[in-house]
């Protein structure tokens, strides 16, 4: 089945950059675009159906690399608490941060994660992403991280979206383990990790690397596990201070290091030259009050790939709007609209290991896209949040979310 989409401008976003093709065409052969250049330039298509664009804007499908889509219960008392001057650390070791999460998450079905996550998708759907990443960590044992790893496979069966699965099991300490977080690494690496990856759940393995979570050599051990089962890593880095996380992944080839404002020079240094990318959450920025920024400087300075993502989880950043994203990564970390955009496609499929065939509009990869009714790229993140008019085609077909 060939599809014209004609009378459209495109934003490729082939290389990172808007690459900007006006009055433009796509011809999509199934799932995949099969040419993409000036209408004027097509000769005689042949197709089986013509779809008239009217002028839209079309960008890559949206990518979000980082989130945290399934868990039980939410943490709305946390943010009053958090507003009367609580921090994020306090509420953690007073039992409450993610080992909350984490009792309500143990103590909800599989139906019920799954319904509650469907419902939280359905904003990001609506909002142009095509592609979303999601994390386990809100079990913290087999039996439960299997169960967030099954509804993740579960919303990737059944949703119009594509859903890559990442095992974050060393998030926080369970309570099982409680001052021996050695033998829960132990058991995530002997254990947990071997059995969710012969189960087909796993497709990178992501840890928090800080001082209310893992150290680096703990981190270090789940990566070599990783490593033997054929995984590829992530970590949640230089958050709420700098221990080196960010060089610590990069020595394992991570595909990303995410968070990052308390990362250091020499951490871009090592990141750039391991090809990792550096995953910038400024809904969890904005939602701590945060005020140490990433170091934007030191990040284009040498060349790090940087992604935009929601972070979308119950404690740090309940975001269900990646498009705001872009607006905050504007406003709060100076990016540009045509970095943030590139934060949200090209560079976020390079953060999940996808960018041979997701990320850019060109021919041969995914036909992921959508067509935006709106002036020129830059309204994406000019628009705080509300839900935009668009078309969003997925494997070359018309969504309808
Ligand atoms: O990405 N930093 C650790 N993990 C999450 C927050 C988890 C939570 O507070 O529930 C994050 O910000
Ligand atoms: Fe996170």
């Amino acid at each position: 089945m060939k599809t014209l989409w004609k009378n459209c401008h495109i934003a490729s976003m082939a290389h990172g950059k808007y690459s900007i093709i006006e009055d433009a065409a796509i011809v999509t052969s199934g799932a995949l675009i099969e040419w993409i250049g000036p209408q004027a330039e097509l000769a005689e298509p042949e197709h089986d159906n013509c779809i008239d664009l009217n002028g839209a804007w079309v960008t890559p499908g949206l990518i979000d690399c980082h989130t945290h889509t399934v868990f039980g219960g939410n943490r709305s008392g946390e943010f009053e608490q958090r507003l009367q001057g609580v921090s994020y650390a306090e509420i953690a070791a007073a039992g409450g941060g993610i080992a909350s999460t984490v009792r309500a998450t143990r103590a909800a079905s599989e139906d019920e994660l799954y319904a509650s996550a469907e419902r939280r998708l359905r904003h990001l759907l609506k909002d142009g992403v095509t592609t979303v990443e999601m994390k386990s960590g809100y079990g913290l044992d087999l039996e439960n991280e299997r169960k967030i790893l099954r509804v993740i496979r579960r919303l990737g069966n059944t949703q119009p979206v594509t859903v890559r699965a990442t095992c974050l099991a060393a998030h926080a300490l369970p309570p099982e383990y409680t001052d021996r977080a050695d033998d829960y690494i132990n058991h995530i690496c002997n254990d947990m990790l071997p059995a969710l990856a012969a189960e087909g759940l796993v497709d990178a393995v992501d840890a928090f690397c800080e001082y209310l979570a893992f150290s680096p050599a703990q981190v270090e051990q789940v990566f070599i596990t990783a490593g033997q089962l054929a995984l590829p890593v992530k970590l949640h880095a230089e958050q709420l201070s700098s221990l080196g996380g960010s060089s610590l992944a990069a020595r394992y080839k991570a595909l990303s290091a995410d968070h990052l404002e308390f990362m250091t020079e020499d951490d871009a240094i090592a990141m750039a030259a391991a090809g990792t990318v550096a995953v910038l959450l400024p809904g969890a920025f904005y939602f701590l009050r945060e005020t140490q920024l990433p170091p934007m400087d030191a990040l284009r300075k040498h060349g790090v790939p940087i992604a935009i993502s929601t972070d979308l989880n119950p404690g740090t950043s309940p975001g269900l709007s990646l498009r705001l994203m872009l607006n905050m990564a504007c406003t709060l970390f100076r990016m540009t609209p045509e970095e943030a955009l590139a934060g949200v496609t090209f560079n976020a499929a390079r953060a999940l290991g996808m960018s041979a065939t997701h990320g850019s509009l060109e021919a041969g990869k995914v036909a992921d896209f959508v067509a935006w009714n709106i002036e020129r790229p830059a309204d994406l993140a000019y628009w705080l949040g509300g839900d935009l008019d668009k078309r969003i085609v997925r494997h070359g077909v018309e969504s309808s979310i």
